[in-house]
């Protein structure tokens, strides 16, 4: 799978590329990184990137050409590219679009900055357009970082095993993760509960199943489907 990261500070992204879950992907020919600087596709002798919003204003607008060349070169080498646009604007990124997502050979990520890019860049091409949250960073650096992960972390073979990815949080019935322990048993006398120390399979499984359906019911009503709320309602 091959990710294009589009952005203007390659530098910042490339350790965490390197490192943990993202560098073994790589390491095992599962996952592709590439950091491409869209200021490499300038023309003028100052190689700029943004300017002054027309209408007046604040900030800087990153310009729409040197963005539009830099995809084009990319498909055209590459061949077509899943397009995401990292913006506050965006529908939330979810587990379910990360599933959806790791169905695609190439995905590329455009990283805004500073007021945001020129409208005709979202107009120009089809994208699909996320936000990581009602909050604004300063810019789509941090936000194309969770998506490439949440998305090679459910490759086939990136993980140690397969099954972590579909046990946890928003997978399967969509609710919470059950709470884990490791040794030692008893941590400043918090004992692990019993159940699991038990050897009984079945007992920790309905441990599991029960403290994550009331760790979702607490937390994140939310997450329950409208049937199975109607459901404990009744
Ligand atoms: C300072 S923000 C621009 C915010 C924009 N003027 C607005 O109010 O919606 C600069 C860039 O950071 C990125 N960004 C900031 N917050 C984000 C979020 N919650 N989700 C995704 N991208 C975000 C986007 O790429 C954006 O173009």
């Amino acid at each position: 799978m091959f990710f294009a990261i589009l952005t203007l500070f390659p530098e910042a992204l490339e350790p965490y590329t390197r490192s943990s879950i993202l560098g073994i992907a790589q390491a095992k020919g599962l996952v592709e990184i590439a950091l491409v600087d869209f200021r490499d596709f300038t023309r003028d002798r100052h190689r700029t990137v943004d300017d002054r919003p027309f209408g007046g204003g604040p900030g800087m607008v990153l310009k729409p050409e040197p963005i539009l060349d830099c995809v084009e070169w990319l498909e055209r080498r590459h061949g077509p590219f899943r397009k995401l646009l990292l913006t506050p604007a965006g529908e939330p990124f979810r587990q379910e679009t990360a599933r959806k997502l790791v169905e695609e050979e190439r995905i590329l990520l455009l990283c805004g900055r500073y007021e945001g890019i020129d409208e005709r860049v979202r107009e120009e091409l089809e994208w699909d357009e996320i936000s990581m949250g009602d909050f604004v960073l300063a810019g789509g650096e941090l936000p194309a970082l969770a998506v490439t992960e949440a998305v090679s972390r459910l490759v086939p073979g990136v993980l140690g095993d397969d099954r972590s990815a579909e046990s946890e949080s928003f997978e399967g019935g969509g609710g919470l993760d059950h709470p884990h322990y490791t040794r030692p048993r008893v941590f400043r006398g918090r004992a692990v509960p019993e159940v699991l120390v038990s050897g009984d399979h079945g007992a920790i499984e309905a441990w599991r199943a029960g403290e994550a359906r009331d760790r979702t019911r607490a937390r994140r009503p939310d997450l329950i489907p409208e049937e199975l709320k109607a459901e404990n309602e009744r």
